[in-house]
């Protein structure tokens, strides 16, 4: 069977250019363009990559048309309801869903690793009190280069597991410390006969001074959240991670430039954005005039919460957080929340608006992901952090698929110049 190959052809020049066509296991087929600016002497265009294929990747799939995420080709839903987050964290850096001899061999690992170095407390108190606890993750997970210096070796697998184990195992304890040092209370050590979830709430909701009891439905929730931010393939924060990764920038540097990118109000800050556009919009009755900015296009008003560059059907993760909401509301007994009255009409009213019909703007996961981590006793500064720290699994996996990729090259991308051209520079006396 001849491989099917895609024409180009550009005026003035007589004979077309054929460039392969490559099939992925599902999706769309990509042309290969790599021999594009050496055949033609032209480059491709395309602000913000919204129709470019940047790798080649077996971790995550999303079909954005029918609200499908799959991890290593296991739906998202099945993962949330049936595993835990560390099995899921198991999945995306194997590839195949563990064993229990395997699963209590990783959860063991990473258990073990989640201490961090007692120096560390002290370049925590450097901060200001009132930093961002985005701003205190930016710098403490970037200086861990400095303090597991022995796991940067990028050329050695063996050192590339341990660093992947310990960036999984010392995030929650780290955002957890930053939680800490934002109001102002003493920092928890991890109890390591807790589980995942249970450990990093313990890490921010204990005090020493009373006994501290995990509540297991809350927990759930809080392993659930993890689960459904744990990856979601070649987004503007894992693309940031692979192209600072691929210079072969250490690991913990490579993530640092992953939290800086999601911090950003268009991706993962769009939680907290949620969550304030809620308090702003203040009651139901005011819901309609937001509707109306969100549409005008002459106010950069827009619904935080809605809206994504793939999905253009319900994003199917936020489904599940969204019952996950009503499990976290329903066990803390709160009935009535204005701020989830509010979004549930804005919702209500935003499905059934011809303008978000015609644009496919569904609620995005953040859109609930907010209530929940407000109820569940989260400041909205914490919101993003909560999101690095289960995305932490998903960057590191794509950063050691990018490493093991034998097509692995620096990533360069070219531009359309449209500055002026060249000119003679002119002494200062005369301009
Ligand atoms: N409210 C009102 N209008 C919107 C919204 C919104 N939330 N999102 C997109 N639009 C309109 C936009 O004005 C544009 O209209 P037109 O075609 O008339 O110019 C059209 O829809 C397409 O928008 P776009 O900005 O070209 O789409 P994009 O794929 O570049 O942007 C997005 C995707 C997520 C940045 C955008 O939908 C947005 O800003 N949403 C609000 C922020 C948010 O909730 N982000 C979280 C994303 S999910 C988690 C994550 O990735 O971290």
């Amino acid at each position: 069977m001849t491989k099917p190959t895609a024409k180009l052809e550009i005026g003035g020049q007589e004979e077309g250019h054929e460039f392969e066509v490559l099939k992925g296991s599902v999706g769309p087929d990509v042309v290969n363009i790599t021999s594009l600016y050496k055949d033609t002497g032209m480059f491709t265009y395309d602000p913000g990559f919204t129709s470019t294929a940047s790798c080649e990747s077996k971790i995550t799939y999303i079909d954005g048309d029918e609200g499908i995420l799959l991890h290593r080709g296991y739906p998202i839903e099945q993962l949330a309801e049936h595993g835990d987050f560390l099995e899921t964290c198991y999945l995306l850096l194997y590839g195949e869903l563990p064993t229990k001899a395997q699963k209590e061999d990783f959860d063991y690992r990473v258990t073990h690793h989640t201490m961090v170095h007692e120096q560390m407390n002290r370049f925590f108190t450097g901060f200001r009190r009132d930093a961002h606890p985005m701003a205190v993750m930016c710098g403490v997970v970037g200086a861990m280069s400095a303090f597991y210096h022995d796991s940067t070796d990028i050329s050695d697998p063996h050192q590339r597991m341990v660093a992947s184990l310990r960036m999984i195992a010392k995030m929650p304890t780290i955002a957890a410390m930053a939680y800490k040092y934002h109001v102002g209370q003493p920092f928890v050590y991890p109890k390591n006969e807790l589980g995942y979830a249970a450990n990093f709430l313990h890490m921010c909701f204990a005090v020493p001074c009373e006994e501290y009891k995990v509540n297991p439905v809350l927990a759930r929730a809080m392993e659930r959240i993890f689960i459904l931010h744990a990856d979601h393939e070649q987004n503007a924060s894992t693309s940031t991670v692979r192209l600072a990764g691929s210079s072969g920038a250490n690991p913990f540097a490579c993530i640092a430039a992953g939290i800086a990118c999601l911090w950003g109000p268009a991706h993962g800050g769009a939680n907290e954005a949620a969550l304030n556009m809620l308090d702003e919009i203040g009651s139901v009755d005011r819901i309609p005039e937001f509707i109306d900015r969100a549409k005008d296009k002459n106010d950069p008003f827009r619904l935080m919460g809605f809206g994504h560059r793939v999905y253009k059907n319900y994003d199917p993760r936020a489904k599940i957080m969204q019952k996950t909401c009503h499990e976290v509301l329903s066990e803390l007994g709160i009935k009535d929340d204005p701020q989830l009255d509010i979004a549930m009409e804005l919702e209500r009213i935003a499905l059934t608006d011809e303008y978000f019909i015609e644009k496919k703007l569904y609620p995005n996961i953040d859109f609930y992901s907010g209530i929940t981590l407000k109820a569940l006793g989260f400041p909205t500064t914490m919101f993003t952090v909560l999101f690095a720290l289960a995305r932490t699994v998903g960057w590191i996996a794509q950063w050691k698929e990018m490493i093991e990729d034998p097509k692995q090259k620096i990533g360069r991308p070219r531009q359309l110049y449209t500055g002026a051209t060249q000119r003679d520079y002119v002494p200062i006396a005369k301009r």
